[in-house]
C-alpha cells in the first residue's frame, strides 16, 4: 500500500512554520472561543491579510461576546463595511445576542450546537470546536479540499466528491491537537500546496502524497467537466 500522510510531520512542520495570525493564541495555549468564532466568520470569504485589520478593530471596541451583543446592529454594520457578503455582519450579531443571552455568554463545545447559531455552517463550527476547544474535528475548506485531494490523488472533481474528502480529513487527523492540526491543514494550503506550483520540496507530507509520487500534482484537484 502507498505511503500514508504523517499527521506528526505536519504538527511538527506547524510548529516551526506556523503563521503569526492574530487570531491564534500563543503556543501551548487556548484561544478564546468569542476570538476563534469572530476570526471564522471574517475568514469565510475573505483573505487573511483582509481581515487583520477588523479582526483586531472588532476586538478592541468589543472584547467580548456581550459587548457585541449588546452593540446596535447598525454599529456592527458600519464597523464591517469593506468586508463584503454583508449577510455575515447580521448573522454575527444574532449570533453574539443568542450566546450573550440564551447561553449565558458562553459558546457551546460541540459541533453539532455550535452548528444551530446564526452563519455557523459545517465549516465553521468544525474551526471552532476544533480551535477553541480542541474537539476531534477538522474543518475543511477549499485549501484543506485541494491538499487532501492531492495527498490521496482523488480523481473526482471536488463538488462530487466533498464528503470523501471531509472523510479523508478526518482519518489523517491526530488524537492530541485537532485545533493545531486544522490550522495546519490551512496554513498547508496557503503556503506550500498552492492551487499552482506547489511546494512539495517544502512539505512535510511529500513523501506520504500520492499526487507528488506521480508526479501530478497539478492535476488534482481534477476540473470538473463543462
Ligand atoms: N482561514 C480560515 N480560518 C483560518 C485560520 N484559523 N487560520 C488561517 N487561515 C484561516
Amino acid at each position: 500500500s502507498p505511503p500514508r500522510p504523517d499527521p506528526r510531520a505536519l504538527l511538527s512542520w506547524y510548529d516551526r512554520r506556523r503563521r503569526d495570525l492574530p487570531w491564534r493564541a500563543a503556543p501551548g495555549e487556548r484561544a478564546d472561543p468569542y476570538a476563534v468564532w469572530l476570526s471564522e466568520i471574517m475568514l469565510q470569504q475573505t483573505t487573511v491579510e483582509a481581515v487583520k485589520p477588523y479582526f483586531l478593530g472588532f476586538l478592541a471596541r468589543w472584547p467580548s461576546v456581550e459587548a457585541l451583543a449588546a452593540a446596535p446592529l447598525e454599529e456592527v454594520m458600519k464597523a464591517w463595511a469593506g468586508l463584503g457578503y454583508y449577510a455575515r455582519a447580521r448573522n454575527l450579531h444574532a449570533c453574539a445576542q443568542q450566546v450573550a443571552f440564551e447561553r449565558g455568554g458562553v459558546f457551546p463545545r460541540e459541533e453539532d450546537d455550535l452548528l444551530s447559531l446564526p452563519g455557523v455552517g459545517p465549516y465553521t463550527a468544525a474551526a471552532v470546536a476544533a480551535i477553541a476547544f480542541d474537539a476531534p474535528c477538522v474543518a475543511v475548506d477549499g485549501n484543506v479540499e485541494r491538499v487532501v485531494a492531492r495527498l490521496f490523488a482523488i480523481d473526482r472533481p471536488i463538488r462530487e466528491a466533498k464528503r470523501e474528502l471531509r472523510e479523508t480529513a478526518q482519518t489523517l487527523r491526530p488524537a492530541a491537537r485537532s485545533g493545531d492540526f486544522t490550522q495546519a491543514l490551512m496554513d498547508l494550503g496557503a503556503t506550500v500546496c498552492t492551487p499552482r506550483g506547489p511546494r512539495c520540496d517544502l512539505c512535510p507530507f511529500a513523501s506520504g502524497c500520492e499526487a507528488a509520487r506521480r508526479g501530478e500534482t497539478e492535476r488534482f484537484p481534477v476540473k470538473a467537466q463543462k
